[in-house]
């Protein structure tokens, strides 16, 4: 029962956090980017096609938030 030395478990506990953060940060933060000018160009423009897209990006965007607070993820924080 090696692997279940805490120090063991703590490194691939932060590795994968770093992995996940890795790929979630730059998504949602990109994807928040991209809803807030695809909904400029609609007001701008009028343009049906920038509506569609803006709730496309918005609701890929909530998509990996709703990931991250589900009540798996909130596990570390409500034990402490
Ligand atoms: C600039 C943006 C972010 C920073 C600086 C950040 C930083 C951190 C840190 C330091 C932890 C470790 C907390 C602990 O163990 O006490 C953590 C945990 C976590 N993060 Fe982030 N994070 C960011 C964005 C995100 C995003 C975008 C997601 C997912 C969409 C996410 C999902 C999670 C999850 C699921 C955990 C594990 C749960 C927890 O430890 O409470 N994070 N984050």
């Amino acid at each position: 029962m090696e692997w279940l030395d805490p120090l063991i478990l703590s490194r691939w506990q932060f590795g994968l956090t770093t992995i996940y953060h890795y790929l979630f940060v730059p998504l949602t933060i990109g994807m928040a980017l991209a809803a807030a000018i695809l909904q400029t160009a609609w007001v701008r423009t009028g343009k049906i096609e920038y509506l569609h897209l803006t709730r496309f990006s918005g609701r890929s965007s909530s998509s990996t938030s709703r990931w991250a607070l589900s009540p798996a993820s909130c596990r570390s924080s409500s034990s402490g």
